[in-house]
């Protein structure tokens, strides 16, 4: 049986819930969210990029992604949008997780993508 492209990615595109409208969240800010029990924190950067993480700090579990400090960082000759968390200023890839401060576990990310002014997040 062969599947057509549609079917193929139906298959292997995560499902995504619609989450809030893209103008709630301010340029360079985060803000919380509550999700099927789950505390998320949902990123807008002054570039007007979206990104979803977890709210916890992977270094000590506190619930505070969400207050962080959006900034940017040259990796590897690329120009990368960056959390800190508020506590201890540890930074992390908004796009990888990864933590380029400290020797830290990732921090969980989730995609959230954007059309027509909507904020769609990959079902959790
Ligand atoms: S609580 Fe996040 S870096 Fe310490």
């Amino acid at each position: 049986m062969s599947l057509n492209f549609a079917e193929k990615t139906m298959d292997t595109m995560p499902a995504f819930a619609p989450v809030c409208r893209s103008e709630e969240l301010e340029p360079g800010w985060g803000e919380a969210l509550l999700l099927k029990g789950a505390q998320l924190a949902l990123f807008r950067t002054d570039a007007n990029a979206f990104y979803a993480s977890s709210h916890h700090c992977p270094t000590t579990g506190a619930k505070v992604m969400a207050r962080g400090i959006l900034g940017s960082t040259v990796v590897d000759g690329q120009l990368v949008a960056t959390i800190a968390c508020p506590l201890h200023k540890e930074v992390y890839r908004l796009d990888t997780g990864a933590c380029l401060n400290a020797d830290s576990p990732a921090l969980p990310l989730h995609q959230l993508i954007e059309g027509d002014g909507q904020l769609w997040l990959e079902q959790i």
